[in-house]
Formats: structure tokens, sequence, C-alpha cells
């Protein structure tokens, strides 16, 4: 019945929430990996988990960038007032991805989709330590890291260690470290081993993983069965206060014994 289908999906979200130790898991039917409505529905429940947790005043929201990030921000809705006066701002620093997957292109769209306001971030991924100065100078670069730094939600995703370190364009030597490290995912620049031990980090300005403790909400969202070894990892690490949104073939996998 669909009740019982219904119960069974709060079941798993309890066992996942349990599994993790963080607050709340919200499961989305299917595979985000092979069913794009899946990945859309991303979005509904991005707005959703939103329009519970913020407060109810101008909020600055950091996110990050990728392709799962991509698609919630397209499928962004304005539940209510609330969603609709926010600053969405780059978490980090980094223009290296292309251009439709940046964190730039992630806080301008959700932004126009919901009704309120972004800054970009323009810092290159890859600058040499002269120049890197230099633009933490610039008052643009500096009030922006500024908003970062009083956000009260952050969203991201959780890729997989390797295919991160290549769609990166890391060098070769970084290649065999991460493999020789056991990395296997990776979020916000940082990487995983799959006890949830960072094993390396791309230096990069804006937030950095100890400062996400301080961060009241977090939307960690990404699903796919391929995505499950990775979500473990970085979700070993999550800080509590942490909801993961994601779909039943990554929960499926997930609470599969190891
Ligand atoms: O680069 C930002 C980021 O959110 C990473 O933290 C994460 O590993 C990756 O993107 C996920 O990318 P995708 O959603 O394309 O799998």
């Amino acid at each position: 019945s669909l009740m019982g289908q219904y119960s069974g999906m709060k079941q798993k979200e309890r066992q996942v929430a349990d599994y993790f130790d963080i607050e709340k898991c919200v499961i989305v039917a299917g595979n985000s990996d092979d069913e794009d409505k899946v990945l859309a529905s991303f979005g509904l429940m991005v707005s959703e988990s939103l329009r519970t947790i913020l407060p109810d005043k101008e909020n600055v929201i950091a996110v990050m960038g990728g392709t799962t990030m991509a698609a919630v921000a397209e499928n962004m809705t304005v539940l209510d007032h609330k969603l609709s006066n926010n600053i969405f701002v780059p978490a980090r620093g980094g223009i290296g991805e292309s251009v439709g997957i940046q964190a730039n292109s992630v806080s301008s769209t959700m932004a126009a989709k919901t009704g309120g306001t972004s800054r970009p971030l323009y810092v290159p991924e890859r600058v040499s330590k002269e120049t890197y100065q230099s633009l933490l100078q610039e008052p643009f670069v500096q009030q922006v890291l500024g908003l970062i730094d009083e956000s009260t939600c952050v969203i991201h995703s959780i890729g997989r260690a390797l295919h991160m370190a290549e769609r990166r364009g890391m060098s070769e030597e970084e290649f065999v470290m991460l493999k020789e490290s056991g990395a296997v995912g990776e979020s916000f620049g940082y990487f995983f081993d799959k006890e949830g031990n960072v094993v390396y980090k791309i230096p990069r300005i804006g937030l950095q993983l100890d400062d996400l403790e301080k961060v009241p909400y977090i939307l960690a969202v990404a699903g796919g069965a391929k995505k499950a070894r990775a979500i473990k990892a970085y979700m070993k690490h999550a800080p509590k206060q942490t909801w993961l949104i994601t779909d039943e073939s990554a929960a499926n996998e997930i609470l599969k014994e190891e």
C-alpha cells in the first residue's frame, strides 16, 4: 500500500540518520544516477527543508557547485516568504569547473528562482601565492568572504574522489597520492577516506571544513548508488546538524553491511 511505502521510507530515513548520527535524512524514491526526475526532486526537497529550518530573517546561504547543486538550483521553488529574502553566496572560491556548474552560477540561479539576491566570488581555483594574497585584499572579495563567515546555512553535494580529481584537472602526482591514501569521497575540496578522515585538501579561500561546525543549518545533497561510498566517507565526518538529502538507491547501498 502507499501508506506502507510511506512509512517504510520514513523508517529508512531514520535508519540512515542514526547510522551517520545526524539530525535528519530525507530520501527520494528512485535512483538519481539514471532518473532526471529524482535529481530534479532534490530541488523541491531543498526548498522544503529550508522552509522548515531557516529562521524568519534575511539569511546568508553559502552554496557549493557541481551537477547536483546545479539541478537543485534549477528546481528550487518559493514555498513561502521565508525563502524569498535570502542572500546566496559561493561557499568557497574557485572557478575551475565549467561555468554552468560553478558555485557562482548555482548561487545566482538559486537567488533568481527564489527572489533572493546573490554575490559572486571571482577567484580562480589555482593561482600563485602572490596573486592569491593580493586578491584577498580586494574589497569586493573581502565583502563576500565576510558574508560567507556570517552564513546561517550551507548547501553542498558530495562527489566520488577520483572522479572529482579528474574533473578538477588535478595532477598525476595528486592522483597517485589520492589513490594511495584511499580517498573515496570529496566535498568542499577536501578528500576523505572510507573512515571519514581528511586525506587531502585543495587550498582555497572561503569556507573551511572546521568553519562548518558553527554553521547552524547544513544540507548535504547527494544521491545515486554509485555515490554511496563517497557519501558514507564524507558523512562520517559531517557535523551533526547536517541534513542529508539523498535517494533510495544510495540509501539502500549505505545501509548494506560492509
Ligand atoms: O565542487 C563542488 C561539489 O559540490 C563538491 O563538493 C562535490 O564533490 C561535487 O561538487 C559533486 O559534484 P556532482 O554533483 O557533479 O557529482
